[in-house]
């Protein structure tokens, strides 16, 4: 019923790592996988506590800076892979730009988009997964909106990418985005 059966990792922090396991399933099929989420890479994850998602990049081998105010697993700090930073995930920029931004700060939805879109036109990443937090009643039209407050930018700026977006099975009341600049 296209219902991924993944098992909850005993050594990662929290549930939420299903949801970025998922998300690289679902939206990296195959060798998609392997060339984007490489041995070596560097990420950012903001609103990384406690780190369920920081586990996913970290078991690929990708060093992370984990923007959260909240505690990181201990174990996790433990693989040397992860700087974390106790910081705002909304005015954190990374010295150098880094391969990947994932994103899971409960918040605003529009303001998400429009930090994810900011990250992108500036050349901080190439590659994005961010959850939409759907508290509101009119979720649809959100997402529509949401959608366009990344890719408009991007349209303008004569840029090529490839953009998806689904409500996952381990998503509650929320949408998963993928969105990756060509090359
Ligand atoms: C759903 S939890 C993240 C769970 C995490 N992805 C995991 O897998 O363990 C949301 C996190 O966002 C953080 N957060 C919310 N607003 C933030 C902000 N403005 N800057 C940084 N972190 C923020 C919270 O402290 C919380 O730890």
């Amino acid at each position: 019923m296209g219902i991924p059966r993944l098992r909850f990792p005993s050594q990662a922090p929290s549930r939420s790592t299903l949801k970025l396991e998922e998300a690289i399933h679902w939206f990296l099929p195959g060798e998609q996988q392997t060339r984007l989420l490489c041995n070596g890479m560097t990420a950012v994850d903001l609103g990384a506590a406690p780190g369920g998602w920081t586990w996913q990049l970290v078991q690929r081998g990708i060093r992370v800076t984990a923007v959260d105010n909240g505690p990181m697993d201990g174990r996790l700090m433990e693989s040397g892979l992860v700087d974390h930073l106790r910081a705002d995930g909304f005015s954190f920029h990374p010295r150098r730009p880094v391969d990947w931004l994932v994103c899971d700060m409960v918040e605003q939805p529009a303001r998400i988009a429009r930090l994810v879109a900011q990250w992108l036109e500036r050349g901080d990443c190439r590659h994005a997964i961010f959850n939409l937090k759907l508290p509101m009643k009119k979720r649809y039209a959100e997402v529509l909106h949401c959608l366009e407050l990344v890719s408009t930018p991007l349209n303008q700026a004569g840029r090529g990418y490839q953009l998806a977006c689904k409500q996952l099975y381990h998503d509650r009341e929320e949408v998963t985005v993928f969105i990756s600049l060509d090359d």
